[in-house]
């Protein structure tokens, strides 16, 4: 029982699979994260534990403790990460070192994870916290969380399992691939791990967009509730928008935001920069 080795404190957050708390263990007195999810009104994700426990020990991802299976709930525990949702900077000021720092670790991280056969597929704001430490905008840590709609490459370069992840943040690619744009439901479909490979870059440039422009890359739908892109007109960058020399960073994000490129792709183009404007 979780009970008996674990002490429930407050609420930390909610998403769309359940609440999750603050947790400490009663023997070890490590402060954990404990995401749990009631069996009635969502199902588990086997493939969330399954992928959280073959993440490598990576600064920028949240690393499994421990699983609970009781009747009624389903209790996933992982280290607590200090911070807050990216969402809290969307109407915020944020420094070209800080959105440097941003894209390289968590391009790092999808570049770690896709090498191992893993892709993310909910990319966004709320799954990437930041730490609230007093540090400089060079030293401050992202951490990705959230594999809940996380899957595997299990050999044959296909996805098996539904779609996943949030609208506003898929990628061309995948909405034409698996979305009846008349009714915005999506379809059951198998892309290819490559496919979620570049939409999870994708995903990244719609929240570095976000947090660059303070608006949505794309259109939103003007009848329904949920954003979509309108791939034929996208809206293009405007140049020089928030904090005067990003332009390369820009470049960088439009690239992304084409859904046509890896995270090793990506890395590679990232360095370039690093190497070229920074240094
Ligand atoms: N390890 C953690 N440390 C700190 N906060 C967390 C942690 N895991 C989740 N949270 C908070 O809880 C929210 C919901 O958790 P998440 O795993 O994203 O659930 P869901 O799959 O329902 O979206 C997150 O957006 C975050 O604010
Ligand atoms: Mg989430």
């Amino acid at each position: 029982m979780l009970g008996q080795e674990y002490i429930i404190g407050k609420i930390i957050g909610t998403g769309s699979s359940g609440d999750v708390y603050l947790g400490k263990n009663n023997i070890t007195k490590e402060i954990v994260s404990i995401k749990v999810i009631s069996k009635y009104k969502s199902s588990i994700n086997e493939d969330e534990v399954q992928i959280l426990a073959r993440l490598p020990i990576s600064p920028h991802s949240i690393r499994l403790i421990d699983t609970y299976d009781e009747p009624k709930k389903f209790y996933i525990i992982t280290n607590y990460v200090k911070g807050s949702e990216l969402s809290n900077w969307q109407n915020k000021q944020v420094t070209l070192p800080w959105l440097y720092a941003l894209t390289g670790q968590m391009l790092e991280t999808l570049q770690l994870i896709h090498s191992m056969g893993i892709v993310h597929r909910d990319i966004k704001l709320e799954n990437i916290l930041v730490d609230d430490d007093d540090n400089s905008d060079e030293m401050v840590n992202f951490t990705l969380i959230d594999f809940g709609s996380a899957a595997e490459d299990k050999g044959d370069g296909i996805i098996n399992s539904n779609y996943a992840g949030t609208y506003g943040y898929y990628s061309p690619q995948l909405v034409q691939a698996g979305v009846d744009r008349s009714t915005q439901h999506v379809r059951s479909f198998n892309p290819s791990f490559d496919a979620y490979v570049k939409g999870d870059i994708f995903a990244l440039g719609v929240v570095l967009f976000l947090l660059m422009e303070k608006r949505e890359p794309f259109e939103l739908n003007p009848q329904g509730t949920e954003p979509y892109h309108q791939f034929d007109k996208p809206v293009p960058m405007t140049p020089h928008s928030l904090i005067g020399r990003h332009t390369q960073l820009q470049r960088l994000v439009e690239m992304m935001l084409t859904g046509m490129y890896t995270s090793d792709e990506m890395m590679t183009q990232f360095t370039t920069i690093l190497n070229t404007e920074l240094v």
